[in-house]
């Protein structure tokens, strides 16, 4: 669509002001790093894009190439951040379309919408310049525009004291449509600002505007242009991404119980019907189907729940699917590739890690259910341990159909049961059970008439006895302190 476009993205730059030590490109943003925001947007108008890179470059490309393919961008590298204007004359050798759009790498908000009102603009007016325009918040972390006598220039926080009194209310959003011919004419002409010695992109304004070029600007709600320097913005552009998340969901409808307090990260999917409570956390590239109803505090990550799941309050899913109907907690813990199918209940305080629990299968308290395969129809007794490690290495454990395990059972793994085989309550099983068997491990119970009466009265005599020793104790102590 953007046929005689090209983009160039920005992203060497330090990241000093978030101070975590760490780009902040790579900062995820309601589970997605934030260059790829931009990147993802730019793939997706078939702009050919090249990416600035220099602080922690070989962390940006790896990330870039695993999404977008090793082809899909160029990379350019700026050795010394000197600035946005020395980091655009980097990829100079590049510019090949007639138009060149430059983006900060760091404003993830952006859409579609607001580069195809820029590309329409410049296109239309036919400026050498247009550049996107916001409306000042008194953050003064931004480049201010400033308008006198027909020209248009941006100056930057740096200087506002020297330039500034008060006469701006718009802001530089950091995205721009040069002309090609410009830049290459001009390039060379930017020189490093004299408070920080860096090259400043935003001189090009200035320069073209006093050469009597025209610049155009598009004024876009700042919402969707905020720029991330610190901490602060970088919590309050979340915050607001995830709001069209949450936005987005609604108007497919999906029934958000407090939307302000619900975390859902930007590649999740959630059918609609479901309700989704507060407090819960779906991250990762989760898929929540129709009809499913998730409780306060729950946390899924990565994980599939198919339609009309019920998923109580505080249970965990990770890297787990949850077949159509399943029910699953409260308080309950599914990891590492769990798989529960249709009609399958696993109650509180249950743990499955690597658990495959076929249809209508339940284990609905306090169990351990570790490396295990476990057939249609079985019932895992409360307190049921599978004891999948033996200390060295991890073994496999095969419930198969309709059995029943009974409650306060240690299933040994490697260790088969085979169909309809019935575990009596407190066993420990450390050999295959036969189908249709039934299997006792424990020791006998020994009942000894009588004996209780015995016991008690042993009690009541002890009782007495330490009685009758404090009250000797206190006697001892009275006659020590009258000496
Ligand atoms: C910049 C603009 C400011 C605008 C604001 C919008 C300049 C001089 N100022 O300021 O007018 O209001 O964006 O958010 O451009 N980068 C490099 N190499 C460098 C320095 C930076 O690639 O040597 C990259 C950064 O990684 C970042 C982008 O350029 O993605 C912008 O840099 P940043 O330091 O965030 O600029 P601002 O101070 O926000
Ligand atoms: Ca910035």
């Amino acid at each position: 669509m953007l046929q005689v476009v090209q983009a160039i993205i920005l992203a060497a730059g330090k990241s000093q002001r978030l101070k975590t030590g760490r780009t902040k490109l790579l900062e995820p943003i309601n589970g997605q790093a934030m260059i790829l925001y931009q990147t993802k947007l730019l793939e997706h108008l078939s702009v050919p894009t090249t990416l600035v890179v220099g602080y922690q470059k070989d962390l940006i490309q790896q990330l870039i190439i695993k999404e977008h393919g090793a082809k899909a961008f160029l990379f350019v590298e700026q050795f010394e951040q000197k600035g946005t204007g020395d980091a655009l004359k980097c990829t100079q050798h590049l510019w090949l379309k007639d138009h060149i759009l430059i983006m900060n790498g760091d404003v993830p908000l952006i859409t579609e919408e607001v580069i195809e009102l820029l590309h329409a603009k410049h296109l239309a007016t036919n400026a050498t310049i247009t550049f996107i325009t916001s409306h000042d918040e008194g953050n003064s972390g931004y480049g201010k525009v400033v308008r006198r006598e027909n020209r248009i220039m941006i100056v930057e926080r740096t200087d506002y004291q020297l330039q500034l009194q008060g006469e701006s209310c718009c802001i530089n959003a950091g995205i721009y449509l040069f002309k090609k011919s410009f830049l290459q004419a001009y390039i060379d002409k930017l020189i490093p600002n004299s408070l920080t010695g860096e090259y400043y992109i935003t001189e090009l304004i200035a320069i073209a505007s006093g050469a009597s070029l025209l610049v155009e600007t598009v004024h876009v709600p700042f919402d969707r242009i905020r720029g991330i320097n610190t901490q602060e913005e970088l919590a309050a552009t979340e915050q607001i991404n995830r709001a069209d998340i949450i936005r987005f969901w609604m108007e497919q409808g999906v029934r958000f119980i407090a939307p302000q307090n619900t975390y859902v990260d930007v590649m999740v999917k959630i059918g609609k019907g479901s309700t989704i409570n507060p407090g819960v956390h779906l991250l990762g590239k989760t898929q929540i189907g129709e009809q499913v109803i998730i409780e306060p505090f729950a946390i899924i990550n990565n994980s599939v729940i198919e339609s009309k799941v019920f998923i109580k309050a505080h249970s965990v899913i990770e890297h787990s699917t949850i077949g159509q109907e399943a029910t699953i907690g409260p308080f309950a813990f599914c990891r590492n590739n769990t798989h529960v199918a249709t009609l399958g209940a696993i109650g509180s305080f249950v743990e499955c890690k690597n658990a495959h629990i076929d249809i209508g299968s339940k284990a609905k308290h306090l169990s351990y259910l570790g490396d295990v395969s476990i057939g249609k129809g079985v019932n895992i007794g409360g307190g049921t341990i599978v004891a999948n490690h033996n200390g060295v290495e991890k073994n496999p454990t095969v419930i198969q159909d309709n059995v029943y395990v009974g409650a306060n059972s240690v299933l040994v793994a490697p260790v088969i049961l085979e169909e309809k085989s019935f575990i009596a309550a407190g066993s420990t099983i450390t050999n295959d059970v036969p189908k249709e068997t039934l299997a006792i491990a424990r020791s006998r119970q020994v009942n000894k008439l009588g004996y209780a009466v015995k016991l008690r009265s042993r009690k009541v005599k002890s009782i007495q006895a330490l009685e009758t020793d404090q009250i000797l104790d206190g006697i001892d102590q009275q006659s020590q302190s009258t000496v």
